[in-house]
């Protein structure tokens, strides 16, 4: 008897991992462009995980969070599915090993962070969270005997078999390229900050995953969401920034403007912890009439062991954030659209299933709400896990094979102005007078690269919704 053929999954975050390791022991094969996890987006999740572990929340209040945020068009099954999925969620990533921080009684320690209504978040190593779980993952993966992974590949087309994908193309980190069959094809490649000029993402998650979706024809979703994190580090001249978690307001820190004046003080009730929208738009404006600054003072002599990620980037910018204000500017952190799939993570494509940030089941809405994205990963990434377990083998050996690729990339200079025009046109608001010459140029970068391509459509659907909506806010 033949070996079963490995689903493929694409992606080595906290979805695609999760995915991977429920699948057991249906054989996987994990391929990483990226060549260590530490690269991957998720590691660097300062956040934490949102949890109704506490003894005086609920799902029903995590859920009516979640869609606050979401300015309401979050999809409520999916959101209930995230939201009484996320206690098992934690206790699933104990069992994984991460250690969550708890207080001296031995409970988990809870913390708070924008449109959360209580503290609600967990967290590992303090804002480390997202580097302890994949760290976690990591070592259960490589002691998974159902599991093979390849890093440093680069996944840039899918083969199909009469219609269905079952496989993908590859070019190795030695230049070599070949077809690899799947009994079915998981994208969990993450976001797209890297399209804009200042990402809290690696460069890596440039949407390399979603453009191969839209080559191949799958339907797509709410592709105008793009989260801009208020408060990354402001490094002027660099595309990846460090991320300055907002877990330091949930502790007290405050967003001041260029004179010390308070940003956010009567603009929403919840003030600094309003929803992350509201707050980026503040911060952008503030960037543009002399910038704007976290003070976080208030934290003290703690900051190092309750901070230290934040923390060691201040220091080696000779900032110390005990008693100097942290500079701070937006930055593209998340995309709320991507893959339509349904709550199994299965496309439109037969033989395609979307994962994580890269797809879309409308749990987000128009914004996500804080520490709701590594939790989407291990809810959606367990449910989808279980579906690869029992799929069965893909059939028809004789059938008619095609090929979809992926454009070749954007050279360098190109991809720089497509950056800027993104976060000038894309960016936390948006007009139409911005919009349609964006459209123009990017349908022009389209014929030389796929950053183009995948531009292109996300311009069209900001253009397309001529109202604001959570993070897609219109001027005009
Ligand atoms: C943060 O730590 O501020 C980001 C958390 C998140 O994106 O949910």
């Amino acid at each position: 008897m033949s070996a079963p053929t490995p689903v493929v999954i694409v992606g080595g975050g906290i979805a695609g991992l999760t995915a991977a390791l429920a699948a057991a022991p249906a054989p996987v094969l994990l391929l990483n462009r990226a060549r260590g996890a530490e690269h991957a987006a998720s590691a660097l999740a300062q956040g934490g995980i949102a949890a109704a572990v506490g003894t005086d929340d609920t799902p029903q209040a995590h859920a009516r969070d979640t869609c606050d945020a979401g300015s309401h068009r979050n999809d409520r099954a999916m959101v209930d599915v995230l939201t009484e999925g996320a206690p098992a969620a934690i206790e699933w990533l104990q069992w994984q090993g991460v250690a969550f921080d708890r207080d001296e009684g031995g409970a988990l320690r809870l913390g708070r962070e924008g449109g959360h209504d209580r503290p609600r978040i967990v967290h590992a190593g303090g804002d480390a969270t997202g580097a302890k779980v994949m760290e976690a993952l990591v070592a259960v993966a490589r002691r998974s005997p159902h599991i093979e992974r390849r890093a440093g590949v680069d996944v840039d087309g899918l083969v199909l078999r009469d219609g269905r994908v079952c496989g993908v193309c590859v070019t190795n980190p030695d230049g070599t390229r070949e077809a690899l069959h799947g009994r079915a094809v998981v994208l969990a490649t993450g976001g797209i900050g890297g399209l804009f000029a200042q990402t809290s993402n690696p460069p890596d998650a440039d949407g390399s995953g979603l453009a191969l979706a839209l080559a191949a024809g799958a339907a797509m979703r709410d592709l105008e969401f793009v989260q801009f994190h208020p408060t990354a580090l402001a490094l002027p001249g660099l595309h990846s920034l460090p991320l300055v978690t907002e877990a330091l307001r949930g502790a007290g820190a405050r967003l001041l403007d260029a004179d010390g004046n308070s940003l956010m003080d009567g603009l929403h009730p919840l003030a600094d912890l309003a929803p992350r929208d509201i707050v980026a738009r503040r911060v952008w404006r503030a960037c543009r009439e002399g910038g704007a600054w976290l003070d976080a003072h208030r934290i003290g002599a703690a900051f190092p062991s309750q901070f230290p990620t934040v923390f060691r980037a201040c220091m080696e910018r000779g900032i110390d954030p005990r008693v100097q204000p942290i500079p701070v500017a937006p930055a593209a952190h998340f995309h709320m659209g991507g893959i339509k799939v349904d709550a199994d993570g299965r496309t439109s494509l037969p033989g395609l299933h979307a994962v994580g940030e890269v797809a879309c089941n409308g749990v987000h809405g128009a914004n996500r709400l804080a520490s709701n994205s590594l939790l989407e990963g291990v809810v959606f990434g367990r449910r989808l896990g279980r579906l690869l377990r029992v799929l069965p083998e893909s059939g028809n050996e004789h059938g008619r094979f095609t090929l979809v690729r992926r454009k070749p990339s954007l050279d360098a200079a190109s991809l720089a102005g497509l950056r800027e025009l993104m976060m000038r046109a894309m960016g936390p608001v948006r007009e139409g007078e911005a919009l349609r010459p964006a459209l123009e140029e990017c349908a022009a970068l389209a014929e030389l690269g796929w950053q183009g391509g995948l531009a292109r459509a996300m311009v069209e659907a900001a253009l397309r919704r001529t109202e604001s909506l959570g993070a897609h806010f219109r001027l005009d």
